[in-house]
């Protein structure tokens, strides 16, 4: 006999209803084992991703929505929702920077210190660019200055690799120091150009270690000022007679402005310290003085608009050739005079030393430098 046929001729057995329990037991089991495998798999979909053991900073929060289905009050639901947070400013390259945020004052200057380059990449190969320069601009060296109140981006480039690049997010507020905004609101009322009277020589700086030519002060590389000389601003003469010179350029349609103006001792070490770290001591100490041989310490010295060689030729540059001795002001390191000054030409460097001695230079040629009118050098020791 076939049992295969006897098997499927046979008659079915009923199934007792512990049997059908047990079944409903099992089924009810695979079920919840189906939901909580599935519970899992959409919990680890959801959980932050992790890198290499780092785990990705993006900040969320849980905000509270109240949604009115109704008049009712008594019927307004609360939903619970996850929105991301603004990100800090993501950097994906291999620059590492001290500072990836800044706020500045209008005028205001900073640098960010690159602390890590690239492999591969050189120095001299950064490049520095603004996303806006009519709120913050910046130089070659990465000198940042606030030009108005709001936002842009600074990015550094690695000039051989330019898919290497870092950015800073640059927040400008505050008011210009310049006095174009006194010449539209009528805050003075100065004459237009050199009939604006005899600009009195700066107050003496009361500290022994202070080198004065008669009513001069002399700050350079031979004479220096101790770290604790620290007026915090601007001389207030040289500071009132520099809104003069700006009104001045301001009647004839030009803007100038304080890109940097006292600066301490300690600023300065950072300022010259960065400089020496990019371009060695040697090269630094050719447009950058060590702290306690800045004029800017004086709070007698002002840099105006672009920091840079590219400010050389501009109106404003030409214009502050030609009057600033009208406001008491010299051009300090004028060109070809750095065998004398110990520094390269910067037309934007001003210094305050009152008419009587910025008339004589003006008399002179207008390119005499402080060196040569008083005999004196500007040399470091070591
Ligand atoms: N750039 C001038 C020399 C200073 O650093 O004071
Ligand atoms: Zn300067």
């Amino acid at each position: 006999m076939d049992n295969r046929d006897f098997d499927t001729q046979r008659p079915r057995k009923k199934a007792s209803r512990e049997t059908i329990r047990k079944r409903q037991l099992i089924a009810l089991c695979v079920i919840a084992l189906l939901v909580l495998i599935l519970i899992l798999l959409i919990a680890k979909a959801c959980a932050p991703s992790s890198k290499g053991g780092e785990t990705t900073p993006t900040a969320t929060t849980t905000t509270a929505v109240i949604i009115t289905t109704t008049t009712d009050p008594a019927l307004t639901t609360t939903v619970a929702t996850t929105t991301t947070a603004p990100a800090e400013p993501e950097n994906n390259s291999d620059f590492k920077l001290d500072k990836y945020v800044i706020e500045l004052a209008v005028g205001g200057k900073d640098m960010p210190r690159v602390q890590e380059y690239p492999e591969g990449s050189g120095e001299w190969n950064e490049n520095w660019s603004s996303s806006d320069e009519n709120i913050a601009t910046v130089d070659k060296w990465g000198n940042i200055t606030g030009v108005a109140e709001g936002e842009c981006t600074i990015t550094l480039r690695d000039g051989l690799d330019t898919t290497q690049e870092v950015n800073i997010k640059v927040i400008v507020k505050g008011k210009s120091e310049t006095a174009s905004e006194e010449a539209t609101t009528g805050a003075t009322t100065e004459p237009q150009s050199a009939d604006v009277g005899e600009a009195p020589a700066p107050s003496r700086i009361n500290v022994a270690e202070a080198h004065y030519e008669g009513d001069t002060l002399i700050v350079n590389k031979t004479y220096s000022l101790p770290q604790s000389y620290d007026p915090g601003d601007l001389d207030p003469t040289c500071k009132e007679w520099f809104y003069k010179l700006a009104n001045g350029a301001a009647k004839d349609g030009l803007n100038i402005y304080i890109s940097s103006g006292y600066r301490s001792y300690d600023y300065q070490s950072q300022i010259y310290n960065n400089y020496v770290g990019i371009y060695g001591t040697e090269t630094a100490d050719t447009f950058s003085a060590r702290p306690g041989n800045s004029e800017h310490q004086s709070g007698l010295a002002i840099d105006v608009n672009i920091i840079d060689d590219s400010f050389a030729g501009t109106p404003e540059a030409i214009w502050l050739a030609e009057h600033c001795w009208e406001y008491g002001f010299i051009i300090r390191y004028p060109e070809n005079k750095q065998a004398i000054t110990g520094y390269k030409y910067e037309p934007w460097h001003i210094r305050y030393v009152g008419s009587a001695i910025s008339k004589q230079i003006h008399d002179m040629g207008g390119d005499t430098t402080l060196e040569e009118l008083f005999g004196i050098t500007s040399q470091y020791q070591n």
